[in-house]
């Protein structure tokens, strides 16, 4: 039988609580990034029912008792009030929704499949190595968020450096800097938008009947801005960088193009971001895998580990475009927090690698896969660079 192609990344960490994690129960207790208790769990269906368990939340009966979960500010701890959280998430995603309606997002399929091109028009006008990451995902992801939110292309270098920032694990006062920024940048736009009203996210936010005051829409701003655009420039450097190293799968994508959504699924099953997991506290006692968690305790729901649970993922560790289920994976959550963004997120994706193989039909990594890197220290982890090559009489400029 032919032997699946493994991983090829030996210089990438998998998760930052790698020994053994896959290997030991679905659920057991470690010590978080940031030192405290907390609950991780790695199975498969346990991630799954719980990401769904209206007894978890991200909110902490006594928040200033909760266990840090890592150092992200946004992420490591307790988030909003014990007694409203699902009222306020509810409003929230009642006035979110809409952005992300299957008639917006045919929409932005059309400037999204544009935008691709005009990015790659200008990787194409310089010579090779060029940084993907650089001159591709990180340029197309924030061109989309602006598009999406009505935030100025512009102002991207601005927003870039305080989402990078906000992202940060131990710095927490450059992080709260940082996002404070990002906010109040927010708070303006909305501002300047509820005067003059246009037809994006931030309009749709401010001029809505809605029980939030300015700086509660700044701060869902934010949040779409910090959840949309790093985490999907990322992904699709994951697709293309396992692409670009699995030869037998990435010809079956470039021979079938249809395929192209099954590799980004595939993308997304494997990219090892978010390394500690989704973060939780239970709202009352529970059981499950056979252990109590009670009420306060911290939970990582962690579905870089779930998306390679064997029994689920035959052969876990190897990118392989032809899974029977592709999208079984919980890269976008599950249940009532699942990712408003996912719809957006694939078509970039698939736009986007489509794209990449139709016009750079040779591209190729210019440095040896054992010299990728990622990122230490943020929620993000974004590779370090991605450097490719291609010919360039073979390239459709
Ligand atoms: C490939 C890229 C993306 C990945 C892997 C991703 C992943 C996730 C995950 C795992 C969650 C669930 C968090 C939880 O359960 O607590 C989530 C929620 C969310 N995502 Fe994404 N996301 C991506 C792209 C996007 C995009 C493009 C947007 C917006 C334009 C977005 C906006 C959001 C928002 C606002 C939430 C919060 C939803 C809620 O709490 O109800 N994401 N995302």
């Amino acid at each position: 039988m032919q032997e699946l192609p493994r991983l090829p990344f030996p210089g990438l960490h998998p998760l930052e609580l790698a020994d053994g994690y896959l290997e030991g129960p679905a659920v057991r207790m470690v010590t978080t990034q940031a030192g405290a208790p907390a609950w991780l769990v790695t199975g498969y269906a346990e991630v799954r029912d719980l990401l769904s368990d209206r007894r978890l939340g991200r909110s902490h009966p006594c928040p200033e008792r909760a266990a840090r979960l890592s150092g992200s500010i946004r992420l490591g701890g307790p988030a909003g009030g014990y007694t409203s959280e699902r009222a306020d998430h509810a409003a929230m995603r009642r006035l979110l929704n809409p952005a992300f309606s299957a008639r917006r997002m045919a929409r932005l399929r059309g400037f999204v499949r544009d935008t691709v091109e005009e990015v790659l028009d200008g990787v194409a006008a310089h010579s090779p190595p060029a940084d993907l990451r650089v001159c591709f995902s990180r340029p197309l992801a924030a061109r989309v968020i602006c598009e999406l939110l009505g935030v100025p292309y512009s102002d991207r270098d601005d927003f870039a450096a305080w989402a990078d920032e906000a992202s940060l694990l131990s710095e927490p006062e450059r992080s709260w800097a940082a996002w404070g920024r990002l906010v109040e940048y927010m708070e303006e736009l909305l501002r300047r938008k509820r005067r003059g009203p246009a037809r994006d996210l931030l309009s749709d936010l401010v001029v809505a009947e809605s029980p939030f005051s300015v700086a509660e829409l700044a701060r869902l701003g934010a949040a779409v801005l910090f959840g949309g655009y790093a985490t999907t420039a990322l992904r699709i450097d994951f697709v293309m960088a396992f692409l670009l190293t699995c030869p037998d799968q990435r010809a079956l994508v470039q021979e079938s193009p249809a395929l192209v959504e099954a590799a980004v699924e595939e993308g997304l099953r494997l990219a090892s971001a978010n390394t500690h997991g989704i973060p939780r506290y239970a709202h009352t006692d529970l059981k499950i895998g056979g252990v109590v968690i009670r009420e306060g305790d911290g939970i990582l729901l962690n579905t870089p580990a779930a998306n390679r649970d064997p029994t689920v993922f035959p052969d876990p560790g190897s990118f392989v475009v032809t899974r029977s289920s592709p999208a079984a994976h919980l890269a976008f959550g599950r249940g009532p927090r699942y990712c408003v963004g996912a719809g957006l997120a694939r078509v970039e994706l698939a736009e986007a690698v489509s794209a990449i193989f139709r016009r750079f039909p040779t591209i190729r990594l210019a440095i040896p896969v054992a010299e990728l890197r990622q990122v230490r220290g943020t929620t993000t982890e974004d590779f370090e660079q991605l450097p490719v090559l291609w010919d360039e009489h073979r390239c459709l400029s």
